[in-house]
């Protein structure tokens, strides 16, 4: 934590060490296991739960207090008022409709939307300085109507993006080729959703092209019919996980609390998350993910990783067709 150099006479030293805040709005499966990795991981001094309904907030919040003894030490709040997030440092939003088995991110548009205008405003009005992660579903859709709304500088509101898709992504060349995940650097990039797409021309294992990977392992190189099953697995895995329980929440919020973790520690660590994007690649005023540097300042610059020109295309193609959604909500 920064220390406060200049501490209000007479104030306790304890309380010129600022603390980092995190709040949640939304106590769902997603917003609570959310706090939760926030706590796992330390990362924040005080998180706090936003969610209308009172009962369930407050029992959430209790539920993850009682196992702060064996995390850092954090303070846990629950709340129905929004004055609660008051002071954040970052807003995680999380609030709105559940996908249904078998429905797809976009059918949410609307009603998501719909609740971002409505919910946002309140939010900016006790968190103007705030840096907001929208995670709600379709993510980009939903950012993308967020920057329009808050009018915040789009660097300071953007997307939980495919950074959960590109951590499926990895994991699933993790687990063809032996090599331990965080030695595979490779990004879905696009809508967090159907129209996504891998980026395997620049994915590198131990620092070897993706590409060339040698294959002395059981399951052989990565070739182009391993590599589309290895796609397919990552654009349906969540249609998956939602028919058997429902609802995807541990990854996605693992995925989060990344992303907080670069935010409040100003990492500038390159993290696939949903940015409204001018200029990249020759597309504009869309929200997508693209490998981006997130830091203090939110994100700062997006990387131009080079392109396959099937690449390029699959990555306009996603950005025609959020595009297009965002036009028809009317923004
Ligand atoms: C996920 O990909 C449903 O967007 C959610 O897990």
């Amino acid at each position: 934590p920064e220390i406060d150099k200049n501490p209000a006479p007479g104030a306790d030293p304890l309380s010129a060490l600022r603390r980092t805040k995190v709040s949640i709005v939304g106590a769902g499966a997603v917003g609570s296991t959310m706090a939760y990795a926030l706590l796992m991981r330390g990362v924040a001094r005080d998180v706090t739960l936003f969610d209308i309904d009172k009962a369930k907030v407050e029992a959430e919040a209790l539920d993850l207090a009682h196992g702060i003894q064996f995390m850092k030490q954090a303070e846990i709040v629950g709340s129905d008022d929004v004055q609660a997030i008051a002071g954040s440092d970052v807003v995680l939003v999380t609030a709105g409709a559940k996908q249904k088995p078998g429905q797809s991110r976009l059918e949410l548009a609307e009603s998501t939307t719909n609740l971002t205008k409505k919910i946002l405003p309140q939010l900016l009005d006790v968190c103007p300085d705030a840096t907001y992660v929208m995670v709600t579903n379709p993510v980009d859709v939903v950012t993308y109507a967020a920057v329009k709304i808050s009018g915040l500088p789009a660097s300071r509101i953007f997307g939980s993006g495919t950074v959960l898709d590109s951590s499926r992504l990895r994991y699933l060349v993790s687990q063809h080729t032996g090599i331990a995940v965080q030695n595979v650097h490779a990004y879905m990039v696009g809508e967090h959703g159907d129209s996504e797409i891998p980026l395997w021309s620049s994915a590198t294992i131990g620092g070897a092209p993706l590409l060339e990977w040698d294959g002395l392992d059981a399951n052989g190189p990565l070739s182009d019919e391993a590599r589309a099953a290895i796609a397919y697995e990552v654009v349906n895995s969540a249609y998956r996980i939602i028919a058997g329980k429902g609802a995807t929440n541990y990854a996605v919020a693992a995925a989060g609390s990344r992303i907080v973790e670069a935010l409040l520690q100003d990492q500038h660590a390159v993290l696939p998350v949903s940015s409204l994007l001018h200029g990249y690649y020759g597309i504009d005023d869309v929200c997508l993910s693209v490998p981006a540097v997130v830091g203090k300042a939110g994100v700062s610059r997006h990387i131009e990783l080079p392109l396959s020109a099937a690449e390029l295309r699959g990555l306009q193609n996603s950005a025609d067709r959020l595009r297009s959604v965002v036009r028809t909500l009317g923004f």
